[in-house]
């Protein structure tokens, strides 16, 4: 297998509409105390994205035990985030959440284009090519999700439909450095949520066209398409504490977003743990 390359890994947990303010709350404690076992893991982040009414005291909750620890550890900084954010900046939208109100509630990162929203709340490729480019512009870092239906899958159309997926979600960069904020997550729809987890030789596959579609797009940037290597492309569906560590020793596989097994911190930091051996 080829080596793997050596850049960053980030394992997310995305909390769906799981946990109220004091489970949210006694969660991130217990995942901010016990990543502490982890030991010096430098290019490892960890992230956590809890419902909105939760973000900011999630966030507060880190911040408390990560500066009770800080004395000279590597600990794996936690970004704290959202799972979606409308593409404007303010106005009269009842029920949404802005990029500054993510910032302001100590948020750094937002989760767009989820399958669940695509799904559930009809988000279509522009609107979350729009919400990219907030984040973006915003501050945050965007998880740009992509990925295919089963029949999709079975009928051949995995290529086109993430091509299609990630050409819209980055539309609107114009700038090979923006493009450059932007972390992929491939969720194939039929792994989520079903416990039939991609093999890491089909994630890989796709991770490893998704990279080579990023290289076009810095290419017709104006940039070096080689900037597509230090791109985090993390995989989503199934990711579990007993497949986390074949999934992640893929070259182009550079961590995971996690459902159901990070609401729990025991699963969720031997998710961790499994990201740690593939960066040595
Ligand atoms: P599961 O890990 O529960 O399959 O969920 C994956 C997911 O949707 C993460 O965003």
């Amino acid at each position: 297998m080829p080596t793997k390359k050596p850049r960053l890994s980030l394992i997310a947990g995305n909390w769906k509409m799981f946990k109220t303010l004091d489970e949210a709350r006694a969660l991130a404690t217990a995942v901010t105390i016990g990543q502490s076992d982890l030991g010096p893991a430098p290019r490892l982040r960890i992230g956590l994205f809890p419902p909105a009414v939760s973000l900011s005291d999630v966030a507060r909750a880190v911040r408390a035990v990560e500066e009770k620890a800080r004395s000279g550890t590597d600990r794996a900084p936690i970004w704290v985030g959202a799972q979606n954010i409308h593409f404007e900046d303010e106005g009269a939208f009842t029920g949404e959440v802005s990029a500054r109100m993510v910032l302001s509630a100590g948020g750094q990162a937002v989760i767009l284009g989820h399958s669940e929203r695509r799904q559930c709340f009809f988000e279509h490729d522009d609107e979350v090519g729009k919400k990219v480019e907030r984040a973006v512009r915003s501050g945050l870092t965007p998880l740009l999700c992509v990925g295919e239906t089963l029949a999709e899958r079975d009928g051949g159309l995995t290529t086109s439909v993430v091509a299609r997926q990630l050409a819209a979600g980055i539309a609107v960069l114009r700038e090979a450095a923006d493009l450059s904020r932007v972390v992929i997550a491939y969720e194939p729809v039929w792994a989520i949520g079903t416990g039939r987890n991609a093999t890491p030789e089909e994630a890989e596959e796709v991770h490893r066209f998704l990279r080579s579609e990023l290289g076009r797009a810095f290419e017709s940037r104006g940039a070096a398409p080689e900037r597509c290597e230090e791109a985090l492309i993390l995989y989503g569906g199934s990711v579990k504490p007993d497949n986390a560590k074949d999934l992640l020793s893929q070259p182009n596989v550079d961590g995971a977003l996690v459902g159901g097994a990070s609401l729990k911190a025991e699963s969720f930091l031997k998710i961790c743990a499994a990201a740690v051996p593939t960066q040595s």
